[in-house]
């Protein structure tokens, strides 16, 4: 009988995270501005040959190096981040290797370690849910081969100081330190500077949030130029889809569109931040397009509730650290004034007021 490697037998079936389409889909951190109009555009006036023939995705590639001050040789472009995570993980993890991250953080660090192989070492976060950077670098071993960071992280949307995260590059040299900057725009630190001093690290972006292409998949990973020529060997050559990279410079040239939604979200999550504040309850301060807010043992209740209105959240419980929290994406302006009033009429059904 056929039987697949005994790694992949021994996975949990992936669950989607999409809980239904019905309603406002405040549960995966997708844009709520949409994208850039220029960008419909151009997806209106593909060509045949855009759709007829294999992409190229080289020509994508030195427009967005130009755009982040690297080398074109610096950059691979992959279909959304996950796959840079991916491609990350199984170029530097042999089975048995460790892979290192603190939680609670972004679900698909473990699932692709355990997919690989990999001894998967999680370090919690203390109560504060910051990065436990004293806790990681004295976990960094020989064995330690990929330390993977989200910054700022999800589900917390907490940054991490720029300092703590090149002591830990610095740390283990001998390790891939891989920075996911999928909410950068929201934050605005990165460590792309940095790459040029550490040939260990590596920094990813995504068209997902700020640009609003979730569905469109272009994700960006850099490094050194020496590390992304080996990754670049074992990446499939046509990756990338033909109608994402004939968007690349509409999308790029828009940044007026960019700058308007994430002062936009920055907005949001003040209100958000505001009114948990005003209900007495736990929140974290947030710099991304979401915020996490602890709801307590009435979590699922609290959801459940939100979903009557219309407004779909997520239940963060079964991420450690987060049991009792709720993760909630912040939409445009006017969605926010409904959610407001939602989130504070399901508080007061379910929690008490
Ligand atoms: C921290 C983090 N990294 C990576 C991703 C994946 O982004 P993409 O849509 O580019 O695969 C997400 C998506 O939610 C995320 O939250």
């Amino acid at each position: 009988m056929l039987k697949p490697r005994d790694l992949i037998a021994a996975l949990s079936p992936y669950h989607s995270p999409i809980v239904s389409r019905e309603g406002l889909s405040l549960d995966l951190n997708e844009s709520m501005a949409g994208c850039s109009p220029r960008v419909l555009a151009r997806l209106r006036s593909l060509s045949v040959a855009d759709v007829s023939l294999y992409p190229e995705r080289e020509v994508g590639e030195r427009l967005i190096a130009n755009f982040l001050g690297v080398a074109p040789e610096q950059v691979l472009l992959t279909n959304g981040m996950d796959e840079a995570l991916s491609l990350v993980f199984a170029s530097y993890l042999n089975p048995g290797d460790e892979l290192l991250f603190a939680d609670p953080t972004f679900v698909m660090y473990p699932m692709l370690g355990k997919a690989l192989g990999a001894s998967v070492v999680r370090l919690p976060s203390g109560e504060d849910l910051a990065l436990p950077v004293s806790d990681l670098l004295a976990r960094i071993s020989p064995r330690t081969r990929v330390i993977a960071i989200a910054n700022p992280n999800n589900p917390t949307g907490l940054a991490a100081p720029h300092a703590d995260l090149l002591r830990i590059a610095e740390a283990a040299p001998d390790a891939a330190v891989l920075i996911d900057e999928a909410y950068f725009e929201f934050c605005g630190e990165t460590l792309i500077p940095d790459l040029a001093r550490y040939p260990n690290l590596f920094v990813a972006r995504t068209f997902s949030k700020a640009y609003g292409l979730a569905g469109l998949r272009l994700g960006v990973l850099t490094g050194s130029a020496e590390q992304i020529g080996y990754l670049r060997r074992f990446s499939l050559p046509f990756n990338v889809n033909g109608a994402v990279l004939a968007c690349i410079e509409e999308a790029l040239a828009d940044q007026a569109f960019v700058s308007a939604h994430v002062a936009q979200v920055k907005r949001g999550r003040e209100r958000l931040g505001q009114l948990f504040a005003e209900l007495g309850l736990c929140f974290w301060p947030s710099q991304t397009n979401f915020v996490l807010v602890r709801i307590g043992a009435k979590a699922k209740a609290f959801v459940e509730a939100m979903q009557r209105r219309g407004i779909l959240v997520r239940d963060s419980s079964s991420n450690p650290g987060c049991e009792g929290c709720v993760r909630i994406t912040v939409g445009t302006p006017t969605q926010m004034d409904g959610v407001l009033l939602a989130i504070r009429e399901a508080v007061t059904e379910v929690v008490g007021s």
